[in-house]
């Protein structure tokens, strides 16, 4: 029976990011960086498809959403305005305030000027909301998107990916008019959830808590925080904040409603997603162990479209000539132009290669043997209950993307 060990969970999930090219350690070989990491080949492509499926949500299959990839160098006026300068700080041991943003100097000598890299990718899309407006022309309620890198200089940067000095968010400012925020506040709670679910987090493991008015964001009238039950405690996964006018009206911009001829300054609800956090809950979610012939195995339970290999292709064994030419020219070759994430395996026994693509979580495992050589036909290995079924290898493709 596959179940969650809990036992270390943590250090199993760090040592497996690390031994299988998912994440390493930043700066690794002059000691390192405190808070900052390293994506490997695996951990990039399962968090570019952790990106894209929220992309493809919330952006591409919607008709009220605008994307934007904005400059992480900003004004400095920016961040006056948002209330950052003044107020995005964190209080120090000794309880004084420290301003988490990472100043630095843009031009050279006298001229150089105060910027700071962005804390958030928020205030890239309340800038350019004029932009997008007279560009577009959208009715409310509308919505700007974006993916991309946030820098704090957290005081206590910890456990693993969760708390990073460099990391990438997933946000959405939604415009609307004052009267509807608390219906679009519950719309985009729900919308939220559904695609946690759909990405394939642990829902048992996905908790709101109502954020009380001392902890909230400057910005922010109502915070609701999705917790996770991480190894480490409960802590925050991603956000829902209600931000008023707050940061138009600050940047003093509005919107002229021609239905109504008039001009008002919409209000922004605003889902935020830390896509280093996704990528935690997920690897979280996916972890499990089970016993097979007598040894434990772990395994990554993702869905098919999320896992970083959808399918990896093995001669079963590397020394036949005729079996390493059918995998490599008429199934890897296939497979591979078909959907790019497909691995090639030939080290070891058929055993070793199943358990090393179990642990990376790749969901189908394809095996050429000599049986192919006369009906075309090739294993498929399921990574979960380990049942394998012959397949001819014209209907692949078809087979895999039925099950995407
Ligand atoms: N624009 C709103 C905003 O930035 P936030 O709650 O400060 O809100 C949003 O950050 C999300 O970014 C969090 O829910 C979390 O997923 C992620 N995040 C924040 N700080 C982080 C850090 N130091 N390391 C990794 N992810 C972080």
């Amino acid at each position: 029976m596959p179940k969650e060990n809990k036992d270390n969970l943590m250090e199993k999930i760090v040592s497996l990011c690390k031994r299988r090219g998912f994440v390493f350690p930043g700066s690794e070989i002059y000691g390192g960086l405190a808070g900052t990491w390293d994506w490997g080949h695996y951990g990039l492509a399962l968090k570019n498809n952790i990106k894209q499926a929220w992309w493809k949500k919330f952006v591409d299959s919607r008709r009220d959403m605008y994307g934007l990839d904005a400059a992480i160098l900003m004004n400095a006026k920016v961040w006056e305005a948002s209330g950052h300068v003044a107020g995005f700080s964190d209080p120090m041991e000794d309880g004084r305030q420290f301003n988490v943003m990472f100043q630095t100097k843009i031009g050279a000598g006298e001229e150089a000027a105060v910027s700071y890299l962005r804390p958030e990718t928020a205030q890239g899309m309340f800038v350019n909301f004029k932009n997008t407006v007279d560009a577009f022309h959208p009715k409310l309620p509308f919505g700007m998107a974006q993916i991309g890198k946030a820098f704090r200089n957290e005081i206590a940067p910890r456990d693993f990916i969760f708390r990073q000095r460099e990391f990438e968010q997933m946000e959405i400012e939604y415009f609307i008019r004052a009267a509807d925020w608390e219906k679009y506040f519950e719309y985009w709670k729900n919308e939220m959830l559904s695609w946690m679910e759909e990405i394939g987090l642990d829902m048992g493991k996905v908790h709101e808590l109502e954020v009380s008015g001392e902890d909230r964001a400057h910005y922010s009238s109502r915070t609701i925080d999705f917790e996770f039950d991480y190894p480490f405690g409960r802590k925050e996964l991603f956000g829902l904040a209600y931000r008023t006018d707050f940061d138009l009206k600050n940047h003093k911009l509005d919107y002229i409603d021609e239905e109504q001829t008039e001009k008002i300054v919409p209000h922004v609800i605003e889902p935020t997603f830390g896509v280093d956090r996704a990528f935690l809950a997920l690897m979280l979610s996916a972890y499990m162990e089970d016993e097979k012939d007598g040894e434990v195995r772990s395994y990554l339970k993702f869905k098919p479209s999320i896992a970083p290999v959808i399918c990896a292709v093995s001669p079963l064994l590397k020394n036949k000539p005729e079996l390493v030419e059918y995998a490599n020219t008429k199934v890897y070759a296939l497979l591979k132009g078909e959907f790019g994430r497909v691995a090639w395996d030939d080290n070891g026994n058929i055993g070793k290669r199943y358990r090393r693509q179990d642990e990376i979580g790749t969901p189908f495992c394809i095996v050429v043997d000599f049986d192919t050589l006369n009906d075309d036909t090739v294993t498929v290995r399921d990574r979960d209950t380990g049942a394998q079924e012959r397949v001819k290898t014209s209907d692949l493709v078809a087979y895999i993307k039925e099950k995407i």
